[in-house]
């Protein structure tokens, strides 16, 4: 983990509240596991506003500025314009200073197996799934990402997974691109194909819930990356935490999200009483 001061080198609305935004961040392609997250926050915003967790959406270097220079490593965030905080986001502009901390977080775990391996997204809920594809193309595995959206415009990126070799499936709720219906539906009828599978979801809590069951319900192994409100990133406040498998009064089992997720195998969590707050 690192604490930056660096810049933003484009900042660009890719479809209607979706932003994209590629910072300068050395040493961060090489550190950064897929579904960590970094705190972010603008070099000159009002001291009231407190860093906010982002998941890394993706890495990479572009060519040293001189020769003789090393390689400029950046990240990109994916965002969604939903208030205040997202909102002075997206009025930065390249060259504006910002401070971020990460990499933070258990991001998911990889097993080298022969089974299917199916990613979940649900609207900006594919972030965290760009490195974990790559990874996974990275180890010989081939990824089916099944991607679900109210409307075609909640459906992000997904040129850029093909581009990986991933094999895309997209569904919207009104039908105004690919199937129409949920994205459950689709990852239902994948698993009748594949049941040797691992799912690897993020998403809404109505969408990760209704694929936990499908999942557990097929005793297909599951991890999910939670969308929590988080205020330190660093497990100091306990602001992020969520209720672990067995918890109660007598014994309680609290998770912190940003430390001992933001992704947890399925069977960790309480989902009948999970209760996470998700920023706003
Ligand atoms: Fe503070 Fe997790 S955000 S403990």
């Amino acid at each position: 983990m690192k604490n930056y001061q660096t810049i933003i080198l484009a900042n660009q609305e890719i479809a209607p509240g979706y932003w994209r935004m590629r910072i300068l961040a050395p040493g961060f392609a090489a550190a950064a596991q897929p579904g960590q997250f970094v705190m972010f926050r603008p070099e000159q915003a009002l001291p009231t506003m407190l860093r906010r967790p982002f998941g890394i959406f993706r890495t990479g270097c572009l060519p040293p500025e001189c020769a003789g220079l090393p390689p400029r490593e950046y990240m990109e965030l994916l965002y969604k314009v939903v208030g205040q905080g997202t909102r002075v986001m997206s009025e930065l502009h390249a060259g504006d200073r910002v401070e971020l901390l990460g990499p933070l977080g258990r991001g998911f775990t990889i097993a080298d197996n022969a089974c299917a391996k199916l990613l979940v997204g649900g609207g900006i809920g594919l972030v965290p799934l760009f490195l974990l594809a790559e990874a996974l193309i990275r180890r010989g595995h081939p990824v089916r990402l099944l991607m679900g959206g109210r409307t075609r415009d909640d459906i992000l990126a997904v040129t850029e997974f093909e581009r990986l070799g991933v094999e895309t499936y997209v569904s919207t709720d009104d039908g105004s691109l690919g199937e129409e219906g949920l994205v459950t539906r689709v990852l239902e009828r994948k698993l009748a194909k594949y049941p040797c599978a691992e799912v690897y979801a993020c998403g809404p809590m109505p969408m990760l819930t209704a694929v936990e069951q499908i999942c557990s319900a097929r005793q297909v192994p599951l991890q999910v990356s939670l969308e929590a409100h988080m205020a330190c990133g660093v497990g100091a406040c306990l602001g992020c935490v969520v209720k672990g498998v067995g918890h109660s009064e007598q014994q309680p089992n609290y998770l912190c999200t940003c430390k001992e997720g933001p992704v947890f195998a399925a069977d960790q969590l309480d989902w009948g009483r999970l209760d996470v707050r998700c920023e706003e």
